[in-house]
């Protein structure tokens, strides 16, 4: 198995009625955690890299390093390239080797997220690619607004427009959910999602499920969702498990004993959300 397409693992999820989880990912451990856990469970799952990173960790490393951890799994890994904005730093992504990018045009009009995501379909075709677009507001979890003002959601309507317009493979739907720690408990559109994906007939992508309850996952699912973001809730059960170690004065004051004793609760949290969406 191991490294495979996203687009590949996505569009088997979709066929099949089930989610892939794609979970952000900046270093190693964090990589390494994700698939592990993968395979234990035997599921196929998505590695997230953001560019925002990128002075952090660069493309080509991301891309070489995943590569080189989902070798050894015996379930499908691929690699995808989070929110970006930038034509030349999706063309730089593609170039690096990730299979499966995100242009975010969202905060664009309407027509201008339409040529913007035409311009990324058109280099993705060269490099094989598939292209994740976004229609709608999926705005801050910290704004109850975000989610709640249905005026802010994607409208039907326009997807399929733009789905004819653009040829993207995924679309990322706002339908009452948002990044990062929800302040109030989010609703979702189940009905919307529903009527958007029988309408465009492609892999529907949910961000910001942190936070969003396992019931509503599984429905959002059940409609048309195949792919999941998780970021918050990772980077939490990260720093917790990291936190329990440090905090133990018994322990040594040693990061890398530090990471191996981690591993045990955020593969506890890793496996969890893959069952939700997978089961
Ligand atoms: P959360 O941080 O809310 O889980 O969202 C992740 C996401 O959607 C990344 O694109």
């Amino acid at each position: 198995m191991s490294f495979e397409k996203p687009g590949d693992i996505v569009r088997e999820a979709y066929k099949n009625k089930y989610g892939v989880v794609a979970f952000n990912a900046f270093n190693y451990e964090a990589m390494k955690f994700v698939i592990e856990a993968a395979d234990q469970v035997g599921k196929p799952v998505l590695i997230q890299h953001y560019p925002g990173w990128y002075d952090y960790i660069s493309f080509e490393t991301a891309v070489e390093m995943a590569k080189s951890l989902a070798k050894k799994a015996k379930v499908p890994v691929g690699l995808h390239l989070d929110h970006c904005y930038d034509i030349d730093l999706l063309k730089h992504a593609m170039r690096a080797g990730f299979m499966s990018v995100m242009c975010d045009g969202s905060k664009m009009p309407f027509d201008d997220n339409i040529k913007f995501t035409k311009e990324t379909v058109k280099a993705a075709k060269e490099f094989g690619a598939d292209v994740e677009a976004e229609l709608g507001n999926i705005g801050s979890a910290a704004n109850i607004s975000d989610y709640a003002d249905k005026s802010k959601f994607t409208d039907p309507d326009d997807a399929l427009r733009f789905l004819n317009e653009t040829g993207i493979f995924s679309l990322a739907v706002a339908v009452g959910n948002a990044h990062g720690n929800y302040a109030v408990l989010p609703n979702l559109d189940l009905p919307r999602i529903k009527t958007i994906s029988e309408s465009l007939k492609i892999p529907l992508v949910l961000h910001g499920g942190s936070g969003i309850p396992d019931e509503q996952l599984k429905e959002a699912v059940k409609c048309g969702i195949a792919k999941v973001n998780v970021c918050t809730d990772y980077f939490r059960a990260f720093y917790d498990a990291v936190k329990i170690y440090v905090n133990d004065d018994k322990k040594s004051k040693d990061i890398f004993a530090c990471m191996i004793a981690s591993q045990k609760d955020v593969t506890k949290f890793l496996v969890d959300k893959i069952n939700v969406l997978n089961g």
